[in-house]
């Protein structure tokens, strides 16, 4: 079936890898993007689709409910909108500590007026009803860091894990999750979770671990390691999390969760070093910092689940995508000076007239 997605946070790290990858995959789709531009959108991300005929951008709020409304309601050339994938969110943990307000707007309140949206859509304003000759699906992208902290001998999160968050930025997504529930047992919308582990590849934010410490490197700066270096991340590179939501979408079962991951847990200090090493640059540049407040020690995710029922698994191996991921940078000056300049805003200026706060 030809889907039309309304992905939304598609100008971001994931999401504008995601609609690469889904273009790449699913060239009969029709993808229509919605996102705000916040400080991490940035439609350089998308410049090389620009002006395709299955693909459109439009700047809005998901929090806007007239808007969503419309774009949900929609039936142009693209045809009605069958299928959401929910990336839009405010992301970073570092952020939500100085302010989380912004978590709780646009994770939460956006993530429900979406639901709302949804429900009304393809469901008609009632419990029952609804068009069912269409297959609707609304995928929200969740995180690992929901589950809270893992000790160095616990086994690693299943999806029946307790929800347990403990940053600002946590406890949002893990408020979003909760709502998805509820809209699929209450009313139920075709709702399904996901919850991946730690991300890299082009086009991630350098506020981030792996492109902060790359660019850093690169440009002769420190290496800021929070605490004794010890915390464990599980890494996944990009399109395999990609790859892992077209799964989901296509075969997975509305009212589930799945964990995405690959099996891939790194102390900071060995992703620091392994960093250092691709780049040719000396150990020198590292420097401990304090620690982030609540900072969680450790994240691993047990993927049987999506292996099992939906047969995904990734197709990268770690070292492989790090050295991918850490070349992209290298080749791709341009794009992270403009975004660490702050210039890249310029462009959708230019673009859309737009003035951005
Ligand atoms: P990102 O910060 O790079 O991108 C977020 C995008 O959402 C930006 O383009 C931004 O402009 C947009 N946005 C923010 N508020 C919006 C709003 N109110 N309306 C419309 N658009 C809005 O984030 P990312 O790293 O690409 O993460 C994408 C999703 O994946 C998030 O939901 C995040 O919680 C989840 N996730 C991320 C990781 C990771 O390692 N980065 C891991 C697991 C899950
Ligand atoms: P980050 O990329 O912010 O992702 P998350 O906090 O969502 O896991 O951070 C990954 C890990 O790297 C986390 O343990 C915090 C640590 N970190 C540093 O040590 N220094 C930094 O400058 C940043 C941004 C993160």
């Amino acid at each position: 079936m030809a889907r039309h997605l309304l992905v939304t946070g598609g100008a971001g790290f994931i999401g504008s890898n995601f609609i690469h990858y889904i273009l790449r995959e699913r060239p009969d789709w029709r993808v229509t993007n919605l996102d705000l531009l916040t400080y991490a959108g940035n439609l350089e991300n998308l410049r090389d689709i620009e002006g395709s005929s299955n693909y459109r951008f439009v700047r809005g709020d998901i929090g806007d409910r007239q808007l969503v409304d419309a774009l949900l309601g929609g039936d142009d050339w693209f045809g009605p909108v069958d299928t959401v994938v929910n990336f839009a969110a405010e992301s970073h943990v570092d952020r939500s500590i100085l302010d989380p307000s912004p978590f709780v707007d646009t994770n939460v309140r956006g993530t429900q007026v979406l639901l709302e949206a949804a429900r009304q859509a393809w469901l008609g304003a009632g419990v029952e009803g609804g068009r069912r000759d269409v297959e609707h699906r609304f995928v929200h992208i969740s995180t690992d860091e929901v589950y809270g902290s893992l000790g160095p001998d616990d086994p690693a999160f299943t999806e029946e894990n307790r929800l347990e968050p403990n940053s600002p930025y946590a406890a949002s997504k893990a408020s979003s999750d909760l709502l998805c529930r509820a809209y699929f047992k209450t009313f139920g919308l075709p709702v399904t979770v996901t919850r991946c582990c730690n991300n890299f590849g082009p086009y991630q934010f350098p506020e981030k671990l792996i492109p902060l410490f790359v660019t850093n490197a690169l440009e002769g700066q420190p290496l800021p390691v929070y605490g004794d270096g010890m915390n464990v991340r599980d890494w996944i590179y990009v399109d395999d999390h990609s790859s892992a939501v077209l799964a989901v979408l296509e075969r997975g079962r509305p009212g589930e969760v799945y964990n995405i991951g690959s099996d891939s847990e790194v102390p900071n200090i060995e992703m620091t070093r392994a960093i250092l090493r691709i780049l040719g640059k000396p150990e020198t540049l590292i420097r401990y910092v304090a620690g982030r407040p609540g900072h969680d020690r450790r994240y691993a995710i047990d993927a049987s689940k999506i292996r099992a029922e939906l047969g995904w698994q990734p197709a990268y191996r770690f070292e492989d995508a790090l050295e991918r991921a850490v070349r992209w940078y290298v080749e791709n000056p341009e794009w992270w000076q403009r975004v660490r300049s702050g210039e890249y805003r310029r462009y959708y200026e230019s673009q859309y007239g737009a003035r951005l706060g």
